[in-house]
């Protein structure tokens, strides 16, 4: 990407691929938030040993949560720095790379259980999103279930801008360190967010925006609960669960959803 030209695709390629962003993923471990356990929960016991496919599988941390309910398990992403980290912290996985755009690689019904999470989707452009909706649907087997989540249009999470980021410790050298790299990550967040606002374009059911992770390293895609809905019912699924990233517990379709930040969604190809 050469200076002054702004692209969603390159921006965040670029920022999934860098040191500090591949070793903030090889230190995440466990659940995200009590959603992604309730999600998973609810899928498990249907897809045990049957076929799943783990989209932006990152440096791993789904790996070890979806491995034990199947090892007929594939992770996939489109960044080679994250590939590699994946592969070295699980040896005996199969970790391909590969972008959710093109699934080529698989035939179709190949799988039962077809996963992005942490809001992985987001990262893609509309019409990318489009086609990794079509790709999912066609690799899963009917009655296959799709299981990610996504940043709502409506939640606390929107249109944040830069803030100093400060936890307080006794210690007076871990105080200087915290102090300066807070100071740091305050001014490249301001940077990338005086640059990357250019591309924000908000819409009431749909938005692009900067967005707060990686100091506000990336450009995503918000949608409101009933625009996913549309769009997973446009390639052909059928919602069955939506849950709340903050408790865990579903949400309704007429629900105040402005305290959600994401929603993981569970859609079954009929
Ligand atoms: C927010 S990180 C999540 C990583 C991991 N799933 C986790 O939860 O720890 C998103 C990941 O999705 C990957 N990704 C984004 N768009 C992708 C695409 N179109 N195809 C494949 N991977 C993609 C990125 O490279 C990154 O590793």
């Amino acid at each position: 990407m050469s200076e002054g030209e702004l692209d969603l695709d390159a921006i965040n390629r670029r920022a999934w691929k860098e040191r500090a962003t591949v070793g903030a993923y090889v230190r995440l471990q466990g659940w995200t938030d009590p959603g992604e356990q309730a999600a998973v929960e609810h899928v498990a016991a249907q897809v045990r040993s049957r076929p799943i496919l783990d989209i932006g599988v990152g440096a791993g941390r789904t790996t070890a949560i979806l491995r034990p309910i199947s090892s007929d398990y594939v992770g996939i992403d489109y960044t080679q720095e994250m590939v590699q980290a994946c592969r070295a912290a699980h040896p005996g996985a199969r970790i391909e790379h590969m972008d959710a755009r093109d699934l080529s690689a698989f035939e179709d019904g190949r799988f039962a259980l077809v996963v992005f999470s942490y809001n992985g989707i987001d990262a893609v452009d509309l019409a990318g999103r489009r086609q990794v909706l079509r790709e999912v649907h066609r690799v899963l087997q009917p009655g296959g279930l799709f299981l990610f989540s996504a940043h709502n249009r409506q939640g606390p999470g929107f249109g944040e801008g830069p803030r100093l980021r400060f936890t307080f410790s006794w210690n007076p050298l871990k105080l200087g360190w915290r102090a300066l790299q807070s100071v740091r990550s305050l001014a490249r967040s301001a940077r990338n967010h005086r640059r990357f606002r250019a591309l924000n374009e908000p819409h009431p059911d749909w938005a692009v925006m900067n967005c707060a992770a990686h100091d506000f390293g990336i450009v995503i895609v918000y949608t409101t609960l009933s625009e996913q809905e549309r769009q997973l019912q446009a390639a052909g699924f059928a919602t069955e669960l939506v849950v709340s990233n903050v408790d865990g517990r579903p949400v309704a379709h007429d629900a105040d959803t402005s305290g959600i930040t994401w929603f993981h969604y569970v859609a079954r190809k009929p």
